[in-house]
């Protein structure tokens, strides 16, 4: 019987034979949170900021995705309209982009217009994560808002601040919390619309008072950091500091020495003393590069069970293979298609954000 490890490691060498046989055809972009085995084929490795931004640079006809659905949209919204965005696997979602639909986001637009003398527009920017669904993205656009990453969040509300007095965030509430309370908002001014509930479950005087309303949405894996496992390290290993990624909650993130997205992590731990020590907070396959990458520092995840993201791990080099075999093979599967109406609504938020200085 074949062992599991020779039947990766020969789509590993598929996926090495196709990417030399393609050459500059192709460009693969990954996450930070893709294993190993499919990393080692990215050309460029980064958070969501940098890999919208060198989709929208890319030369090659091809852009294969190494990440999530909403990362490979975004791609499609951002390249050329001669390229083509491949996603390995279309399995491969986000379970927090998924909790905001368009049709509850319109209701709750409607809802908060009724809250706000019939316009919510003349108060409210609207705020989406890039976690979200494209025709969300292009919700924004249309109503003049923008996209935000975990690693541009403040500067983003910043400027959506600077544009109406209230933001409409969506779909992650920690994050959107995480960054109010980082700017100085009091928590009283920040409220949380249930999209199952009649008005959001808010009151109209609720609505009125608010300056940022989050849509009630979260990561499921982040939500498994908790504030007692920061306490545990402590006690167990005095001196070392916690780094978590602003989708955990704010008990989480306020007890963290540090927060930032995945590229901010890695360059805390890369500039970080040797002899350091450090409990992260965020996806185990880009804790255990930093591990390995990092023998003169101790590096541990913060939670003590394995904090994976199954979507994400949905890629994997025998996906990569099937979708580069096929190039060569003149047939393109998993191709991202997004409507042009609305890729060209939510190119206007996309490059606002890009706009945004960080
Ligand atoms: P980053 O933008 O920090 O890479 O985060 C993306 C993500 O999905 C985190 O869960
Ligand atoms: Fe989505 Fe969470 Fe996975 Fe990030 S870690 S892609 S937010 S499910």
């Amino acid at each position: 019987m074949t062992e599991p490890d020779s039947v990766e490691q020969a789509a590993v060498e598929r996926v090495r034979a196709a990417r030399a046989w393609l050459g500059d055809q192709v460009v693969i972009l990954g996450h930070h949170y893709q294993r190993d085995g499919v990393i080692q084929f990215a050309d460029y490795v980064g958070d969501s900021f940098e890999l919208s931004r060198e989709a929208a640079k890319a030369a090659a006809k091809y852009i294969v995705f190494a990440g999530v659905h909403f990362m490979a949209e975004s791609a499609a919204i951002l390249g050329r309209d001669d390229q083509v965005v491949i996603l390995p696997d279309l399995q491969a979602g986000c379970g927090m982009a998924d909790m905001a639909a368009l049709d509850q986001v319109f209701t709750a637009w409607d809802e908060l217009s009724e809250a706000l003398d019939g316009h919510a527009a003349r108060y409210i920017t609207p705020v989406t994560y890039m976690n979200s669904a494209a025709n969300l993205k292009a919700f924004v656009g249309v109503h003049d808002g923008v996209v935000c990453t975990s690693s541009n969040a403040r500067g983003v509300l910043e400027w959506a601040f600077g544009q109406r007095e209230k933001v409409f965030f969506f779909p992650d509430q920690h994050l959107g919390r995480n960054t109010g309370r980082a700017m100085g908002l009091p928590l009283e001014q920040v409220v949380v619309w249930d999209p199952f509930q009649p008005r959001g479950g808010l009151t109209t005087e609720q609505i009125r008072d608010a300056r940022v309303i989050l849509w009630r949405g979260h990561c499921s894996v982040h939500m498994q950091f908790q504030p007692r496992q920061i306490d545990l390290w402590r006690e167990r290993e005095p001196g070392i500091k916690v780094i978590v990624h602003p989708e955990c909650t704010m008990e989480v993130v306020d007890k963290a020495d540090y927060s930032g997205s995945t590229a901010q992590i890695i360059k805390v731990i890369e500039a970080a003393a040797p002899g350091s020590q450090w409990a992260i907070g965020t996806e185990m396959h880009l804790v255990n590069r930093l591990k390995a990458g990092h023998p003169d520092k101790v590096i541990h995840l913060l939670s003590p069970f394995p904090c994976v993201c199954s979507t994400m791990y949905r890629i994997s080099p025998a996906a990569l293979a099937h979708v580069l075999d096929a190039l060569i093979e003149g047939r393109v599967v998993n191709q991202i298609i997004v409507p042009d109406d609305v890729r060209c609504d939510a190119k206007r938020a996309l490059d606002r954000m890009l706009a945004i200085p960080r």
